[in-house]
């Protein structure tokens, strides 16, 4: 079904082996103007090997390549192209869509290998931020994708439930908190003591070593300490598990920052021994001056250890646990530096898998053009502004279509369909602008419009004569045919997606398709009692396929009716 390979086998032959596959199938690619065909070969890298000039060779070429799939071949000046038969092909693409069903674009690269995926990862006791809405909505679908190539996805949300800030929170708790307010709105009581902590240090410094006596008691196993670090632990777990929930998101494990606490000292010996440590005003780091950085600090003059250090445990750990053969970390743009010193100190270590890791970044969210942030005090809950979408969500169903059933159930997959929707569609290192209407336009480049098209595709199919037999032949009109050609592409651009760990190349791929079968469905009377009838149907079929595969793919559920 892949006819950029059957292409590329043709005029392998033909070629008498001059140039191998691997050398042919790159060079392949699609003329400019779709009326000069559906492939292209350029001549240019045969022509100083046959010593011919590249416009002899197309023309050569175009004498002796041929195949049932293709309907002919021409030269046009340097290249050879080719014009796929639409009769055969689109009836095989139809066929194969729709015996494959959801397993469809499914690859084998990565089959009987592992990826851990690390991500959402937000902090304990703080607001869940957009910058981990990010994390959360390009994590899991690139955790999907991997699945997708055939890997064995771990999803890991590496919670930063540890650290000085602890400290912090434990002394205002002592002094200003009150279980029940905890209780009752833990998430926000949290981070106002939180912030309090650092109103009132202003005025008051010796919070600080405060702060620091508790850190301290934390580390060293106070039960005091620990029992309310356990509980705000809790507490903040349970509100994030209502986002997960709303986005209906899973991970494999929760293991923090706090898991690797007894598992620092053995990797801080190792950096010992590999005689990597360093002395810097009393601190202990990695250098990396020779690769141009700042060093990576391991531990702290009080002993304390760093965000760095849990996650080099946390590297090595991952990879003794799940053998991963790749490694990805969703995390935000402005931690470059942190993981670039990471990988580097692995390296160091002599662990020739840190080549394997790999740091996704990302820009942030903007409202009205600035960054988003949780400014002192003031907490946008992300639970709240995903209800919201759901509730906007809910209002346009009752207002277009009252009828329906499931509202409350639709609403939901369309809510958090448009904002995970929004943020796929763009490449993931640009900056977003974060606006409901926007997002829930039915027009435009939305999830509701994928979904709508979806919707409308499938009710096409509800209103097919029952007795059709889907038997397929194939589709030759103009509207059908960037259709299949789409659909054909679909393998390719799961790979791409991969390869680029950019989900953004799936979202745009279902806004391309929703656009061409829209076009299709206004031109072509697709029930017309004729007899392409059922090939019509087929084809609106494997568009349903594909669809609700793709925005599966993103996070996305496909409601059937809208
Ligand atoms: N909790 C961190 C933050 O909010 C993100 C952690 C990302 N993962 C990691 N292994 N460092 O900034």
């Amino acid at each position: 079904m892949n006819y950029r390979q059957q292409f590329a086998e043709e005029i392998y032959t033909q070629l008498e082996k001059k140039l191998d596959m691997d050398e042919i199938i790159p060079l392949i690619e699609e003329p400019k103007y779709n009326t000069h065909g559906d492939l292209a070969f350029p001549c240019f890298t045969l022509a100083k090997k046959l010593q011919k000039a590249p416009r002899q060779i197309a023309m050569e070429l175009s004498e002796k390549v041929s195949a049932p799939f293709l309907e002919k071949t021409v030269a046009a000046g340097p290249y050879l192209n080719g014009f796929l038969n639409k009769e055969i092909v689109s009836k095989q693409a139809m066929e194969h869509i729709n015996k494959e069903q959801e397993n469809y674009g499914s690859l084998s690269a990565g089959a009987e290998k592992t990826i851990t995926i690390d991500f959402s990862s937000p902090n304990i006791a703080k607001p869940f931020s957009m910058g981990h809405l990010r994390s959360t909505v390009i994590g899991n679908a690139l955790a999907n994708i991997s699945e997708k190539c055939g890997y064995k996805a771990i999803r890991i949300n590496h919670l930063g439930d540890w650290g000085t800030q602890f400290g912090k929170l434990i002394t205002a708790y002592q002094l200003w908190g009150s279980e029940e307010k905890v209780r009752e709105n833990p998430i926000k009581e949290l981070f106002h003591l939180y912030v309090s902590f650092h109103e009132q240090v202003e005025k008051q410094p010796h919070l600080e070593d405060e702060a620091r006596f508790w850190f301290k008691q934390l580390e060293s196993g106070n039960e005091e300490a620990l029992q309310l670090w356990k509980w705000f632990r809790e507490e903040s777990l349970k509100e994030f598990a209502k986002i997960y929930e709303l986005l209906n998101i899973k991970f494999d494990s929760y293991d923090g920052e706090a898991f690797y606490n007894d598992k620092m000292d053995d990797v801080v010996q190792e950096l010992k021994a590999k005689d990597l440590l360093s002395h810097s005003d009393g601190a202990e780091v990695v250098d990396l001056t020779d690769e141009k950085l700042p060093p990576c600090l391991i531990k702290k003059k009080d002993g304390a250890t760093l965000y760095a250090t849990r996650d080099l445990a946390a590297a090595i750990y991952r990879k003794k646990t799940y053998q991963f053969d790749k490694s990805f970390y969703i995390v935000g743009q402005e931690q470059r530096l942190h993981f670039q010193q990471l990988f580097l100190v692995l390296q160091k270590m002599g662990y020739n898998w840190a080549a394997e890791l790999k740091h996704v970044p990302f820009g942030f969210i903007l409202k009205d053009g600035k960054k988003m942030s949780t400014r002192k005090g003031k907490v946008v809950l992300l639970e709240d502004v995903i209800k919201e979408a759901i509730n906007l969500a809910y209002q346009n169903i009752e207002a277009k279509n009252p009828a329906l059933i499931n509202k409350e159930e639709v609403a939901k997959m369309v809510g958090v369909g448009a904002i995970i929707f929004h943020d796929l569609k763009n490449e993931r290192q640009n900056n977003i602008e974060f606006n409901l209407d926007e997002m829930l336009r039915f027009e435009g480049s939305t999830g509701l419009y994928v979904q709508y098209t979806h919707a409308r595709a499938c009710s096409i199919l509800r209103k097919a004569p029952s007795e059709n037999n889907l038997a397929i032949g194939g589709l030759t009109d103009s509207y059908s045919w960037p259709i299949i050609k789409t659909l054909m592409d679909f393998p390719d651009v799961i790979e791409k997606s991969f390869q680029q760990a950019e989900a953004s190349v799936v979202a745009k791929y279902v806004l391309k398709l929703s656009q061409e079968f829209n076009k299709y469905y206004g031109y072509i009377k697709i029930l017309a009692d004729d007899a392409e009838q059922s090939s019509r149907l087929a084809l609106v079929k494997s568009v349903t396929i594909v669809l609700k595969e793709g925005l599966r793919l993103l996070g996305i559920k496909a409601p059937e009716k809208l």
